[in-house]
């Protein structure tokens, strides 16, 4: 087994890379449904953009990838589509993935030939044929080698936690199409949940909830910006409000209607009450020492979704353990992948024992 450990302080992560004897055609991906995050081995994090490519719907053909196609969202003409290729976490649609990482692959080189070694993050929850579409699209991307990382694990090395040490740590991400909770010790993963429920679902609460309580469509961008701009977990000090444009469904007009945090605390409850009924059930499954030593390290939160105003108050309420944010929840995945590529070659093919990194060549 790999011990992919990580000793030093939590800072500076970037330069902590620069060592000689990593190869820098080595890159890691955080391949997200929301984002995707990408780490070169002796630079550190080169291209952190939507997970969203903008294609022509007939031939195929990519206009654009990232932030450009994610401004195109709901705005294409027929003739273009802009979509996001993965889904709670996989792949939906594998060759407009395939493109993204080729997109993504070229961002980190100037070279178009490059055929780098690649880890790439894949959700714990995920079927060995879900894991092999991730593999065979890098491959098919250009990657000359892909090994895959479980994003707990990632996570948590993303986070400076020693993975490798026989304690008990549990990791809470919440992303864009999945939330994930592991405890993890001595460099696997002894129990997890895997919901497909992440900030997206919030999102699409937020929009059933506009359109139930106030007859107004909104579209996902503004749903996410309603999340970002006055959601809560917990009731807030001083509640927040903001003015929300949309079309009105009785008039069809455009309108605009003043909406308050507690509304919104109320529309994301149900994917919120997902989210920590996986966490009680995961707490449920931990045998007693590892139990043990979450409580007293607390649980590790990491991913987008967690950076949502009073969601470590609510965990620590519900669960009555103490929590830590990491560092920076968007990229800890990443970094932690970025971590794992300095162990590339002693990493075994054809997965490790706990099937925490899996490997595959590319056949030519
Ligand atoms: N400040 C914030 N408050 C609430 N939610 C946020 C905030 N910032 C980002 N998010 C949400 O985080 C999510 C994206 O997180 P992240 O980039 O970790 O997901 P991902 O890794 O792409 O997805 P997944 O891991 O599910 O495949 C989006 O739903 C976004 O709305
Ligand atoms: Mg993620």
């Amino acid at each position: 087994m790999v011990r992919l450990h990580r000793d030093g302080s939590r800072r500076d992560t970037s330069r902590r890379h620069l060592a000689p004897s990593l190869g820098v055609h080595d890159i890691a991906i955080d391949l997200g449904t929301a984002n995707t995050v990408v780490y070169v081995g002796g630079k550190g994090i080169v291209a952190s953009e939507p997970s969203v490519v903008a294609a022509d719907s007939f031939t195929g053909e990519v206009h654009a990838v990232g932030f450009e196609a994610e401004r195109m969202i709901g705005r294409t003409p027929a003739t273009i589509s802009a979509t996001r290729p993965l889904r709670h976490g996989v792949i939906a649609d594998f060759g407009v993935t395939e493109q993204m990482l080729r997109y993504f692959i070229g961002r980190a080189f100037d070279r178009r030939w490059a055929h780098p070694r690649l880890i790439v993050c894949a959700p714990s929850g995920v079927t060995e044929v879900e894991k092999r579409a991730v593999e065979e699209a890098a491959l098919a991307a250009g990657a000359r080698r892909v090994h895959l990382i479980e994003e707990p694990i990632a996570a948590a090395i993303g986070a400076g936690i020693a993975i490798g040490e026989p304690v008990g740590r549990m990791v809470l991400d919440i992303g864009g199409g999945t939330s994930e909770v592991a405890v993890i010790s001595m460099g696997g993963i002894v129990v997890s949940r895997s919901v497909r429920v992440g900030g997206y679902e919030m999102d699409e609460a937020i929009s059933h909830y506009l359109r139930d309580a106030h007859q107004l469509a909104i579209g996902s961008q503004t749903a996410e910006a309603i999340k970002l701009q006055i959601g809560s977990a917990v009731p807030l000090a001083q509640e927040l409000t903001m003015g929300v444009r949309g079309r009105h469904l009785l008039t069809g007009l455009p309108t605009e209607i003043q909406l308050n945090g507690a509304e919104v605390r109320q529309a994301i409850r149900a994917p919120m009450e997902e989210i920590l009924r996986a966490i009680a059930e995961t707490l449920e499954d931990t045998p007693p020492e590892l139990a043990g030593d979450i409580a007293r390290e607390g649980i590790l939160l990491a991913g987008g979704g967690t950076l949502l105003r009073g969601l470590p108050e609510l965990v620590t309420d519900r669960t009555g353990m103490a929590v830590t944010l990491a560092e920076s929840p968007l990229t800890c995945v990443a970094i932690g992948s970025g971590q794992a590529l300095e162990h590339f070659d002693q990493i075994p093919s054809g997965g490790a024992r706990h099937a925490t990194i899996t490997s595959r060549r590319r056949s030519s």
